[in-house]
């Protein structure tokens, strides 16, 4: 038995060991993410042919049948699936790590035992991965034992329906990026101050009049606008479905419904919710808005409280994200009723702590005891911190990396998302290529070194975003998504990071996506020719 680190030469030996049986091109398990363990054995590859067939229990059926779908896309022949027969064999094991999974792979079978079924699906994306991605003849993969788990339980992937709508059957494509690079939560981000994508009884109007801007201005920082109508909501029923669907693949959907702030959209449909009764529009510019929800009265609780009901009944997540983010608190200065609500609490100017600033916290602390009411947790952006929330706020940090640590010491669950380094949408970076496009995701350390031991277990993951402001389809998504989600993988996973040694796995991750038929950002291509 050899074991191999994860270093550039053990890579070489790997492929010279697995590279020709004769008539078969054998592929091998440096996939992305890297595993933790790559084990070579001794002994023949096994080779996928007629007699290929997947055994898996029947809670087990779902993946091994994705497995078939994955097997029949990269060999060409589609495996059958059953619970009594078959030399590639799906198993868990409470002894592995609940995302953990080992393969076993010999001339004669596969097994893929995980830790639960989210470690056998991570276990077939790896196998799936591992298979060369064009061939003659057969497809083979090399006798080795691969053992992996990931170091974050959060692996995020943040999109933005609101700027720009996208729907459903699309979505699950994008569901479907998301799982090949082992991430398990989908952030929904679904309202802005430029849309509201999803009904709520009681409120026809929010997507009435909510779900449409009639154009958008032409460039960053115009004046003029297109006439072309941005509009969509999502139904309950396709929100329920992409549910399952994201399950299914071991997805989790976060929805965020952003509040106090980005609320312009639901404010068109409800004037009576902002301070100063408007009237107000639907936006088709971009930025920060003065105009946010109103604390100060009842019935603006009373609405988010419905929002938040119906949110909860279509998701199932533990988590629901309150955004709490670029919440200007002009309007409320000036508002009576917002000035007579920070009276009757008592909120008091204090260091660094405006009484808006306590008010916003007070809003997002009735909000949060709603969620735990009804058995979940709060999520916010790092501007939540502003206030006092209390420890169990998870917090989304994206402003710094200093807010990441901001978070975590402040005893938060912190996930980080700093803008410098995971927003794919951030035009700056967008304008790197190669290595540099690259770099910027891959060399983040999202623990920062400066936490204790103890506060560095607050750092939960990480997660990237992708805000539509200047996404309006689907070729641009992709382009701003690939390959770079596949560095983020690494960072999520924990894999061994060594950006030279990760060019090639990601070249080939870059031949699947054109496989799938996916528009990744070409220019990264250049970051081959740059590997010394
Ligand atoms: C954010 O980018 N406003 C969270
Ligand atoms: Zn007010």
């Amino acid at each position: 038995m050899t074991i191999f680190k994860h270093t550039a030469g053990a890579l070489v030996i790997l492929l010279l060991v697995t590279a020709s049986c004769s008539g078969t091109q054998s592929g091998d398990f440096a996939v992305s993410p890297l595993p933790q363990e790559i084990d070579l054995r001794d002994g023949a590859p096994f080779v996928f042919g007629r007699r290929t067939a997947i055994c898996a229990p029947e809670a087990l059926r779902t993946i091994a049948v994705l497995l078939a779908d994955d097997l029949e896309e990269a060999t060409g022949r589609r495996p059958k699936v059953s619970d009594t027969k078959g030399n590639i064999i799906l198993s868990t094991d409470v002894e592995y790590p609940a995302e953990g999974y080992r393969i076993d792979c010999s001339k004669d079978r596969i097994a893929i035992t995980g830790g639960s079924a989210k470690g056998v699906f991570y276990g077939t994306q790896t196998l799936y991965k591992a298979l060369p991605v064009s061939f003659k003849g057969s497809a083979a993969l090399p006798a080795a034992v691969v053992e992996d788990a990931p170091e974050y339980p959060y692996r995020g992937f943040m999109i933005d329906v609101g700027r720009h709508f996208f729907p459903v059957d699309y979505l699950e494509e994008l569901i479907d990026i998301m799982a090949l690079h082992n991430i398990n939560v989908f952030h929904w981000h679904l309202t802005e101050d430029q849309g509201w994508r999803i009904p709520v009884p009681g409120y026809p109007k929010l997507t009435e009049v909510g779900s449409y801007r009639p154009g958008t201005i032409i460039e960053p920082g115009s004046t003029q606008y297109d006439t072309i109508p941005v509009q969509g909501f999502y139904t309950r029923e396709e929100m329920e479905h992409l549910v399952r669907y994201a399950a299914d693949r071991q997805i989790t959907v976060i929805p965020e419904i952003d509040m106090p702030g980005h609320m312009l959209a639901a404010l068109a449909s409800y004037p009576e919710f902002g301070c100063t009764g408007g009237p107000y529009e639907v936006t088709g510019r971009f930025g920060v808005f003065a105009d946010v929800l109103c604390p100060g009265k009842d019935a603006t609780l009373e609405f988010a409280r419905a929002v938040l009901k119906e949110v909860m009944e279509i998701f199932p997540s533990e988590y629901i994200h309150l955004g709490g983010d670029e919440c200007p608190k002009e309007r409320w200065k000036e508002c009576p009723d917002c000035q007579a609500r920070i009276r009757k609490l008592g909120l008091k100017d204090m260091p660094g702590k405006t009484k808006e600033n306590q008010l916003q916290t007070w809003f997002m602390g009735q909000m949060q005891k709603y969620l735990e009411e009804n058995g979940r947790k709060m999520m916010g952006w790092d501007e939540v911190l502003e206030g006092t929330p209390n420890e169990d706020v998870t917090v989304c940090a994206w402003t710094s990396p200093a807010a990441i640590y901001r978070s975590a010491s402040e005893g938060h669950p912190t996930v980080a998302c700093p803008i410098q380094h995971l927003y794919f949408s951030n035009r700056r970076f967008n304008e790197l290529t190669g290595r540099e496009s690259i770099g910027r995701v891959y060399g983040l350390d999202i623990v920062p070194p400066q936490l204790s031991p103890d506060q560095r277990q607050n750092i939960i993951g990480a997660e990237a975003c992708i805000w539509t402001e200047w996404v309006a389809d689907t070729e641009k998504m992709e382009w701003e998504m690939l390959p770079r989600i596949a560095a983020l993988s690494e960072l999520q996973w924990g894999s061994e990071r060594d950006l030279d040694a990760f060019l090639p796995r990601l070249r080939k991750m870059t031949e699947l996506y054109d496989r799938r038929g996916w528009n990744w950002k070409k220019d990264i291509a250049e970051a081959w020719e740059q590997t010394p």
